[in-house]
């Protein structure tokens, strides 16, 4: 049995490492050093069809490893969603993180055909709605992280638990917060069997080839106020004009970014940001752990 065979997203995707990198860069070089690192990288599906199948070969020439498209639902019209859909199903991807919309008509569309679904949920109505579409893995998306947060501002700390008590039998990934070792056994501890990784993974080595400067010096001079929702029916978290204006002298300039922006201070390589998350996520369990223990001779009998 290999190490990662108990864990249900490491087995769904046929991954070493329970970790998935968000739709954060539509380049195929990040993707393939986000597989090499043992995780599971993922292309954007929001470009045209032609466009979408050259990455998918762009990737499969950098790597044998499972990857995701992702694809937010909601975003163009049926016939355009169609055809970019037909093109993952076309080129038999290994698996999709679906986004921003219903998982009701496309996910058995997907399975049909071999393809594994993820699905983002910033909601406990929404995971069970994915739930009863039979998607494989829940992506719980809360209001810190950088993505698509929905309209109810529901904090990590209330949806991964609540997700994971009412949906036991679908394995749940956590999508945001997580930066470093503390994020890691910090979701673990909610119910997660994995994490989604957005913001960390842009401020990378590797990440430095796909993303404007002025990106990373916003996250890096982020702090816990510097975030804000942006309008629209995603509601992506983005940086505030004042910071942009403050940083990189353009109030203009926006980082979709999450709050875990303020905890980011280093610009490591993505076999770092593993290391750090599962070597020393492993030894930040066990010093929890202990102190746990030693609290528990303060019970009374
Ligand atoms: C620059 C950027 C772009 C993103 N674009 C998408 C997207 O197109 N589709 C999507 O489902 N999520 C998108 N996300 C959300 C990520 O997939 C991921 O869930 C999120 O960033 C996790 O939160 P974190 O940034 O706090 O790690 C984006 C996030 C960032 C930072």
């Amino acid at each position: 049995m290999s190490p990662s065979s108990e864990n249900r997203v490491c087995r769904t995707f046929g991954i070493r490492l329970p970790l998935l990198m968000g739709a954060i860069s539509p380049r195929p070089p990040l993707a393939a050093a986000v597989c090499r690192a043992g995780g599971l990288g993922c292309i954007e599906g929001i470009s045209s069809p032609d466009k979408i199948r050259q990455q998918i070969r762009e990737l499969r020439a950098l790597t044998d490893a499972p990857f995701t498209v992702n694809f937010p639902l909601a975003f163009g019209d049926r016939s355009l969603v169609e055809g970019r859909v037909k093109v993952a199903i076309d080129e038999k991807v290994p698996a999709v993180l679906t986004s921003a919309g219903s998982p009701k008509v496309y996910t058995r569309m997907f399975q049909d055909a071999g393809i594994k679904v993820a699905h983002v949920v910033a909601g406990i109505s929404h995971a069970e709605k994915a739930a009863e579409a039979g998607v494989d893995v829940l992506v719980a998306e809360p209001t810190e992280s950088g993505g698509y947060r929905g309209a109810n501002e529901i904090a990590m700390m209330v949806l991964v638990p609540a997700i994971a008590r009412a949906l036991p039998g679908v394995p749940l990934v956590a999508a945001g917060s997580v930066a470093d070792r503390a994020g890691l056994v910090a979701v673990m501890a909610l119910g997660a069997e994995g994490v989604q990784l957005g913001t960390r993974l842009m401020v990378t080595q590797e990440g430095r080839a796909f993303f404007p400067e002025y990106v990373e010096k916003m996250v890096l001079a982020a702090d816990d106020t510097s975030t804000m929702s942006a309008d629209g029916p995603t509601r992506p978290r983005v940086s505030k004009p004042e910071f942009a204006e403050k940083i990189v002298g353009d109030a203009r300039k926006r980082a979709q970014m999450g709050q875990v922006a303020a905890l980011i201070h280093d610009v490591p390589t993505i076999a770092e940001v593993v290391r750090e998350l599962f070597d020393g996520g492993a030894a930040h369990a066990r010093d929890v752990s202990a102190a746990l223990e030693r609290l528990r001779a303060g019970l009374a009998d």
